[in-house]
């Protein structure tokens, strides 16, 4: 007899199939019981019908306690009712892990319970959808990556450096110095451009954020690509295109899953449609003024700014040359302004706000040297970031895709903590 996961259901129909699973919920009466199962791959019912299987199996799937192990056996059949299109007539329950007292029961349950037992909830359909989404973002991202050829390359997590300011940050003890959790792999990512032309990084950043809101995590996971011989403008392209390409992949694979958050296709279709507009920061502002939004040039945009933005478009815009300002110290002088830097965030619509956030990189050592030191950081630090501006330095770009940002966003979730395995916040670090 063959061993099947339950997403493979439909090449099994009417045969006979053994199944690992969990029981998520039942339903019985005398006669017939319903059993609620999950394998990892997908969740369905066994029906089991104590006429056909006997009076001990059908008594020991009526006491089968919520999320007790049980291989079953049984025959696939279609099921045109059920939003899975098939279930399994169960002939044979062995209990392989019983379960008492599971604490999440199929009542309605608050944030801060289902958070508190985050280890247990994995299990249940929101956020399987969501990690199988995480996943499929995670593997076309390396498929897209590696097809436009570039190289991952690992950025380091402990640092000495601060390149995203100094208030965000996490310290730790290294042998007696000071160490720093990375909050972006991007000026190891410089380096690797400069040595194998494009380069993307992919892991944890860290920033000690002390907002409490729907889009701010403490350890979220960002895909960090650097170009070398590129300009802003094309690496616009390249962004869109791959936030397209993740978008597409996740219709083409993920009809289950968005089927389970109820996410609706249609809406998901138009961010595949490229280009995206661009609006510079100045008109932005304008278009913030004369929609009633109280702003003034050179602020940077709140929720409620980034949220209109985009939703005016109805698809991800890109809003180009911030205010040299309030951004970090290797963006691009912009040509003929002193004012704004070679930079673009990239917004999401439906309310998620800045899921991108890139720009040209300087090129030039005397001026990074004296922005560095501008912004109080330890030139000795930068130093070796410096050598890149000294050693055959070249126009070149890259931008950065907070992973949870773009799964919160194309999933429909509510919440970043959602978007990840084991969030953390400022309120949890546990489990
Ligand atoms: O805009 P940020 O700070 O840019 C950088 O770190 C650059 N070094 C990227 C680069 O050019 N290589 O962060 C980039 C993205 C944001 O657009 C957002 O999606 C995400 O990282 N992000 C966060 N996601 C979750 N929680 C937080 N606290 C985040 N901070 C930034
Ligand atoms: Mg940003």
């Amino acid at each position: 007899m063959q061993k099947i996961n339950i997403i493979d259901a439909a090449r099994h129909v009417e045969e006979e199939v053994e199944i690992g699973a969990w029981l998520t919920n039942k339903r019985s009466s005398g006669k017939i019981a319903f059993l609620q199962l999950r394998d990892g791959s997908a969740f369905f019912q066994g029906v089991v019908v104590k006429a056909k299987v006997g009076e001990e199996v059908f008594e020991l799937a009526k006491e089968l306690k919520q999320e007790a192990a049980i291989k079953v056996v049984g025959i696939i059949h279609e099921d045109k009712r059920s939003h899975f299109g098939y279930e399994i007539e169960v002939t044979k329950i062995i209990e392989i892990g019983s379960s008492d007292e599971y604490p999440i029961t199929p009542k309605e349950h608050g944030t801060d319970f289902l958070m508190d037992h985050r280890h247990l909830y994995l299990r249940h359909q929101k956020p399987f959808a969501i990690m199988k989404i995480r996943n499929e973002l995670i593997r076309a991202t390396y498929e897209f990556f590696n097809k436009e050829g570039f190289t991952k390359l690992d950025a380091p997590i402990l640092t000495g450096s601060a390149p995203e300011g100094t208030t965000e940050l996490f310290e730790t003890d290294y042998f007696g110095q000071s160490a720093y959790l990375s909050q972006t792999g991007q000026l190891y990512a410089e380096a690797g451009a400069m040595a194998y032309g494009k380069v993307f990084t992919f892991g944890p950043t860290f920033r000690a954020e002390k907002s409490k809101t729907r889009r701010h995590l403490t350890e979220f996971w960002m895909i960090e690509p650097e170009m070398a011989w590129t300009t802003q403008e094309e690496s616009l392209v390249i962004q869109e295109k791959y936030i397209a390409f993740l978008v597409q992949n996740v219709i083409d694979h993920n009809a289950y899953e968005l089927k389970l958050l109820d996410r609706d296709i249609d809406i998901l279709r138009k961010y595949t449609q490229l280009p995206f507009p661009r609006l510079s920061y100045d008109d932005a502002v304008t278009l913030l003024k004369d929609n009633g939004f109280d702003v003034e040039w050179g602020v940077d945009f709140g929720s409620p700014e980034e949220t209109f933005l985009a939703n005016h478009f109805e698809k991800p815009v890109f809003i180009i040359n911030f205010p040299k300002a309030i951004k970090a110290f290797y963006m691009k002088r912009h040509p003929s302004r002193d004012d704004v830097v070679v930079s673009a965030d990239l917004l999401a619509p439906e309310g998620y706000g800045e899921i991108i956030g890139g720009s040209e990189r300087d090129t030039d050592y005397e001026y990074l040297k004296e922005r560095i030191e501008e912004q109080g950081l330890s030139l000795a630090e930068y130093q070796w970031y410096l050598d890149l501006r000294q050693y055959g330095s070249v126009p070149h770009s890259g931008f950065g895709l907070g992973l949870e940002r773009a799964v919160t966003w194309i999933t429909g979730t509510e919440h970043i903590r959602e978007a990840i395995p084991f969030p953390r916040t400022l309120n949890r670090l546990r489990p």
